[in-house]
């Protein structure tokens, strides 16, 4: 028998108001159709103009459609820029598109390294994607400008980030076009599976052809299934162990049937009344975030030989990672951790093909350790996280 998870992942930040609003969205039978998507796409548009806001059910959707209208305008280039440390459904999406990712080496920070970028550049090139990988801003004011001067297409991916400026801008309005994801681990949370993403179009030429696509999209279905998933998979993870087996039992008793939400739809009612109050708690999501990667930062001023690379003062990040010395086993280190009451998890893992030219993003992601960020713990709480780490790294 495991010992009780203490501190486990937050995967969002819910208060009483987002379930409230699945409550009421539930009961009045407004899951998939209602008015939310209208008022969530008003306040983001007021957020982000001049920027056009379209909503979907997946970022990675936005970033087909982009790449796709761009193909169409350059049909001889079919290389996209992608960093190599990165969440797969960005270079399927690439895929999706009919398209090539080139993976280009990253920093220490995780975001594309500017160098790899321009040397990766040539006649083939279509399109850079550049994420803010946890949140942490990749220099996206340069690689505006490098992709200005070589004539290639830009997309500004703030899947994880929604309310952080950059020279005064937002994330996502750099470049072509913009995303932003609602998935679970995010800035704004409203589930999982295609629970919601944003296609922010930032220049004029393309605002037309975005808002055909995206009015032609189908409505959301089987959204209560998805939910489900996420309520058990990840709010109560700790407690209820991984759903997939239990949640289709119940689902067969209750005789929903799980469907695939593979394929772009709108944004569903639910999760569109649901984003609707995690905007309206943004500033305080966000503050207390940088409360608590602050005090990470603190913690391990006593534990030199763990790294935190995306750290700086003040900034919000999505998620804490933090590197492991060389030769500390990860997985040894997370299960020593859970039977100490900590759950963590790993980064992503390096494509086979992106290896051999990106090697600081291969010998990063190996050491990449994610620790939990629970939103009201206090200083004390990441202390004794970063201890009991400090205890299982001295004994392995
Ligand atoms: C940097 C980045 N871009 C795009 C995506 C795709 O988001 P979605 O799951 O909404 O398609 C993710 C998802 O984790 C991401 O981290």
């Amino acid at each position: 028998m495991r010992s009780r998870i203490r501190y486990p992942i937050a995967y969002a930040d819910w208060s009483a108001r987002e379930y409230g609003a699945i409550a009421r969205c539930v009961l009045t039978g407004r899951v998939h159709d209602g008015p939310a998507p209208a008022l969530l796409a008003q306040r983001l548009q007021a957020m982000y103009a001049p920027s056009q806001v379209h909503l979907l059910n997946y970022a990675h959707h936005g970033i087909e459609m982009a790449l796709g209208m761009f193909a169409r305008q350059c049909p001889a280039r079919r290389e996209v820029i992608v960093p190599a440390y990165i969440c797969p459904s960005v270079p399927q999406a690439v895929l999706a598109a009919g398209l090539q990712a080139r993976y280009v080496d990253v920093g220490d920070d995780l975001n594309l390294s500017l160098e790899a970028v321009r040397l990766s550049i040539g006649p083939d090139t279509l399109a850079v994607i550049a994420p803010h990988m946890y949140g942490c801003p990749a220099p996206i004011e340069l690689i505006e400008a490098i992709c200005g001067e070589a004539g290639i297409f830009l997309i500004d991916d703030a899947a994880q980030v929604v309310g952080v400026r950059v020279s005064g801008r937002l994330l996502g309005t750099f470049g072509d076009v913009g995303v932003i994801s609602f998935a679970q681990s995010k800035a704004v949370v409203t589930g999982i599976r295609g629970s919601g993403g944003v296609l922010l179009v930032n220049r004029a030429q393309w605002a037309a052809e975005a808002a055909t696509l995206c009015a032609t999209l189908p409505p959301a279905t089987g959204r209560l299934g998805a939910l489900a998933d996420f309520l058990w998979s990840y709010v109560g993870q700790a407690y209820t162990g991984h759903s997939g087996y239990y949640i289709d039992r119940v689902l067969k008793l209750l005789n929903v049937r799980q469907r695939s939400h593979g394929g772009a739809t709108r944004i569903s009612n639910m999760e569109a009344a649901v984003a609707l109050v995690q905007m309206a708690r943004l500033e305080l999501m966000l503050q207390k975030r940088c409360h608590i990667v602050q005090a990470y930062s603190d913690a391990l001023q006593s534990h030199t030989d763990l790294v935190f690379p995306q750290y700086a003062e003040g900034r919000y990040l999505a998620r804490v990672m933090l590197q492991l010395p060389p030769g500390v086993d990860l997985a040894k280190t997370r299960s020593a951790l859970r039977d100490l009451g900590v759950e963590t998890r790993v980064g992503y893992a390096v494509p086979i093909s992106a290896q051999g030219h990106a090697s600081h993003a291969s010998v990063l992601a190996e050491r990449l350790l994610g620790m939990p960020t629970g939103s009201s713990w206090t200083k004390s709480d990441v202390a004794s996280i970063c201890a009991a780490l400090q205890q299982v790294i001295v004994c392995s």
